[in-house]
C-alpha cells in the first residue's frame, strides 16, 4: 500500500467536495480546486491572478471584506462568515465561508485559504429530494387512476360492438362508432398514463448516438425552419442505458421545444428559432442525495417564449400542460425514465432561453450517500 506521504495532495484537494480557494498576499486568486471551479463555473486558468474581492465583496455589503482578509493575512486569526452573498459571473451565490492563513513555507508571503460551503446547493438538494418523492407519489396516483379507467373500457367496447350488430337502423351505427372511437382514444390516453410496461434493457450507449437520431428526426419534421446547433463534447464516456428510452426522453423534450417555437410565431419577429443540443461533463453533482464525481449533462435549449411562469414549478408533474392538445405527460414520462437511470432532469426557463438538462451518472463509484 502507498505510504500516506506519497499521496499526491493536489489530487486529494481536487477530489474534495468542499470548494477551496487560495489567495496570495495581494488578495489575488492563486488556486481553486475542482469543487470551486464547479461552484463558480469558472476555470482555474481564467480565475487565477484575478482579485478575490471581485467575488467575495459586493458593493451593497456592509462587511469590510478587504480589511478582514488583510487582518487574517497579517495576524493569522481565522474568521468565518455565515450566509454571505458572493457574486460570480453576475450571479449571486449564498455561502458560508472560512478564511485562514496558510503559511506554506513562505513566512513573508503567507497565503489565505478560503473554504466555501454553498447554502443554495443544500437548499437545492433538499428541494430536489422533495421533488423526486412528490413526483413518485404523483406518478403512482396517475397510474392507479389510469388502471381504473382502463379496466372497464374493454367491456364497454365489446358491449358496444354487440349492440352495433343488433341494431337494424344504420343511423344508430354512427353513435356506436362514436362510442368505440372515444373508448379507443381513452385507452391510448390511459396507456400513456401508465407508461411503458417494458422493463428497461441496459446496454453501453454513447449518448451522442440517440441524440443524433433525435436531431435528424426533428430536422426532417421541421423542414429546416428551425436552426439546430450541435455543441458536443465527443470525449464523453459511454453509459449503461436503455437506448430506446433515451430517444423517447430526448424526443419528448425536443418536441416541446419545437412546439413552443412553432406555435408562437409572433415571438420570432426579430430572431430565428434555434434549438441547441449541448453535451458536457459536469463535475461533483448531487442526485437524490448521492454525490457523483462526474455526470454527463445533456442540455436541450431553445430560444422560444419560455415555460409559462405559472407552471414552471410543476412542469414535470403529470397532466400539467399549457397546450390545448397536450396531455401533460411528456415531461413526467421523461423524468420517470431518467430517474430509473439514477439521473434527473432539471429545467431553467426565461423568455428566449429555456434549458432542459438531463444529468446521467456514468460511474458506479459515487462519492458518498
Ligand atoms: N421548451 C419549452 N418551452 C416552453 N414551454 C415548455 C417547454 N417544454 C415544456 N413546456 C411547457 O410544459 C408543459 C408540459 O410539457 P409536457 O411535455 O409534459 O406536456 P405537453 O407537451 O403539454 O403534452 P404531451 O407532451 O403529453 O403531448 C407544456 O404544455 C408547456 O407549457
Ligand atoms: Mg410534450
Amino acid at each position: 500500500m502507498d505510504q500516506p506521504n506519497l499521496i499526491d495532495y493536489r489530487l486529494l484537494v481536487d477530489n474534495l467536495t468542499t470548494a477551496i480557494l487560495l489567495v496570495d498576499s495581494n488578495l489575488n486568486i492563486f488556486y481553486l480546486n475542482s469543487a470551486c471551479e464547479t461552484l463558480f463555473d469558472i476555470s482555474l486558468l481564467r480565475a487565477s491572478g484575478t482579485p478575490v474581492l471581485n467575488i467575495l465583496h459586493i458593493p451593497t455589503d456592509e462587511f469590510k471584506t478587504e480589511e478582514a482578509l488583510n487582518n487574517t493575512l497579517n495576524s493569522g486569526q481565522p474568521y468565518t462568515r455565515r450566509e454571505a452573498t458572493i457574486n460570480v459571473n453576475f450571479k449571486d451565490i449564498h455561502v458560508d465561508y472560512t478564511v485562514s492563513q496558510l503559511n506554506a513555507g513562505r513566512p513573508y508571503h503567507p497565503l489565505l485559504l478560503i473554504e466555501l460551503n454553498p447554502i443554495d446547493r443544500m437548499l437545492k438538494i433538499s428541494r430536489e429530494e422533495n421533488f423526486i418523492q412528490q413526483h413518485q407519489v404523483a406518478r403512482q396516483l396517475i397510474r392507479g387512476v389510469a388502471h381504473e379507467i382502463k379496466n372497464p373500457l374493454g367491456g364497454i367496447r365489446g358491449a358496444t360492438q354487440l349492440l352495433a350488430r343488433s341494431l337494424d337502423n344504420p343511423e344508430y351505427k354512427e353513435f356506436t362508432d362514436i362510442i368505440i372511437s372515444e373508448v379507443d382514444r381513452l385507452r391510448t390516453l390511459a396507456d400513456s398514463m401508465l407508461g411503458s410496461r417494458q422493463l428497461p434493457s441496459y446496454e453501453l450507449v454513447n449518448i451522442h448516438e440517440p441524440l443524433e437520431r433525435v436531431r435528424s428526426l426533428i430536422a426532417n419534421q421541421t423542414k429546416k425552419k428551425i436552426k439546430i446547433t450541435r455543441d458536443y463534447d465527443l470525449s464523453l464516456p459511454e453509459i449503461l442505458a436503455d437506448r430506446d428510452q433515451l430517444i423517447q426522453v430526448m424526443l419528448n423534450i425536443c418536441a416541446n421545444a419545437v412546439q413552443a417555437m412553432t406555435e408562437n410565431k409572433e415571438f420570432f419577429v426579430y430572431h430565428q428559432p434555434e434549438l441547441i443540443l449541448r453535451t458536457r461533463i459536469q463535475r461533483l453533482f448531487t442526485i437524490n442525495g448521492v454525490i457523483h464525481r462526474s455526470v454527463i449533462r445533456i442540455d436541450i435549449e431553445d430560444n422560444g417564449p419560455g415555460v409559462p411562469e405559472d407552471i414552471l414549478e410543476s412542469v414535470f408533474y403529470p397532466l400539467v400542460t399549457s397546450r390545448a392538445k397536450g396531455t401533460g405527460l411528456g415531461l413526467s414520462i421523461a423524468q420517470n425514465i431518467i430517474h430509473q437511470h439514477n439521473g434527473m432532469i432539471a429545467c431553467q426557463s426565461v423568455p428566449e432561453k429555456t434549458v432542459f438538462s438531463l444529468y446521467l451518472p456514468w460511474e458506479s463509484n459515487h462519492v458518498a450517500k
